[in-house]
């Protein structure tokens, strides 16, 4: 791995001025310890962090085990920064890469030659994403309608909240964040427009929302600004593929670990990681296979790990976490 990679990042980074300079990251990272005792047991190798964002993770699983090279990819310019910086004393054990984890091939090239051992997606947006209230990500502060993980990227919340029809806002509302309200919240936005920011959508959420549910369930905007954001950042759009690809590029013994925040997400991981354990099997339950279907993986625990009731005392974000993780295993002789 190439040792100047990672400090070139950090000296380029510095120079763009704006988000690059700011190497503050406050976030705890979820299920940290879990995380380190599943990825723990894998081969010497590579690990892609596909989610590296301030590299807490990162940090835990290159001390616990010294002899793993990690690669971190984030789309976030000023995550990469904080995560350089962070992961420093690693030297040469790491390289950074600024992509979606969507097509992590580009990212593997800067690290040709090492066997991938293990991958970590965790999912969404981190806690300084949040605190960094000219973003737009969080609903407690007036901001920009913003919202994108990526600042190179063109479509921002602003033109989904101002832009999209109806129908679309409230299937968006219904889908990524399950909002019974999706409905009557779409139409209180269209009629309203323009909105301008970040405490006017907030504003036209909690009028839209009917007074006695409005006392259940935390802040009344937390799931419609949650929807927006995935939309802005396509964040469904690409997990499928990337788990598949994932997978299939592990060695024997290598573990794809995934943290999830929502059903939504949820969903496709525990969708994908059954695909990878059954190889499609479409035989009845309890009979042997016959259709020919080949397994590519294990799953070490069938419905995955939860935090304890510590974590989630101490680190509210954790609460909705779920770990799951898949390991690979060898092909058949004849397969692909
Ligand atoms: C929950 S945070 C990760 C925190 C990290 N595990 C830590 O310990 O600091 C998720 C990160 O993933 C990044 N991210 C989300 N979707 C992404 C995608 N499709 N491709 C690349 N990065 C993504 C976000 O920018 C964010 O920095």
């Amino acid at each position: 791995m190439d040792a100047n990679q990672t400090m070139e990042r950090q000296r380029d980074d510095h120079s763009t001025g704006g988000f690059g300079e700011d190497l503050t990251f406050h976030h705890l990272p979820v299920m940290c310890t879990e995380v380190v005792d599943v990825i723990h047991m894998v081969p010497a190798g590579l690990i892609v962090d596909a989610t590296v964002g301030g590299g807490g993770h990162a940090a835990a699983i290159l001390a616990a085990r010294p002899d793993l090279h990690l690669l971190g990819i984030d789309r976030d310019e000023a995550a990469l920064n904080a995560t350089a910086a962070h992961l420093a004393p690693f030297g040469d054990r790491v390289a950074l890469h600024r992509s979606t984890f969507g097509d992590f091939s580009e990212a593997l090239t800067v690290v040709d030659g090492l066997q991938i051992s293990g991958f970590l997606f965790d999912l969404g947006v981190s806690s300084a994403q949040l605190d960094q209230v000219h973003r737009g990500f969080s609903y407690r502060n007036a901001a920009p309608l913003d919202m994108r993980m990526d600042q190179r990227q063109q479509l921002s919340a602003y033109d989904v909240v101002n832009d999209y029809d109806e129908a679309d806002l409230a299937q968006i509302l219904w889908r990524y964040a399950d909002e019974r309200y999706a409905r009557r919240i779409a139409r209180f936005v269209v009629a309203a427009r323009p909105v301008i920011d970040t405490s006017a959508l907030a504003e036209l959420v909690r009028q839209a929302i009917p007074a006695p549910a409005r006392r259940r369930g935390g802040h009344p905007a937390k799931r419609t600004f949650q929807a927006i954001r995935i939309e802005v950042n396509g964040e469904l759009d690409q997990l499928a593929g990337a788990l598949d690809s994932a997978i299939d590029r592990l060695v024997p013994g290598g573990r794809c670990a995934v943290l999830s925040y929502h059903s939504g997400e949820d969903r496709i991981v525990k969708n994908r990681f059954d695909l990878a354990a059954t190889g499609g099997c479409t035989c009845p339950p309890r009979l042997p296979c016959g259709c020919g279907a080949e397994p590519l993986a294990v799953l070490p625990r069938r419905s995955g790990w939860t935090p304890s009731g510590d974590e989630t005392k101490n680190n509210p974000r954790a609460a909705s976490a779920r770990l799951r993780v898949v390991e690979r295993i060898e092909r058949r002789v004849g397969q692909g």
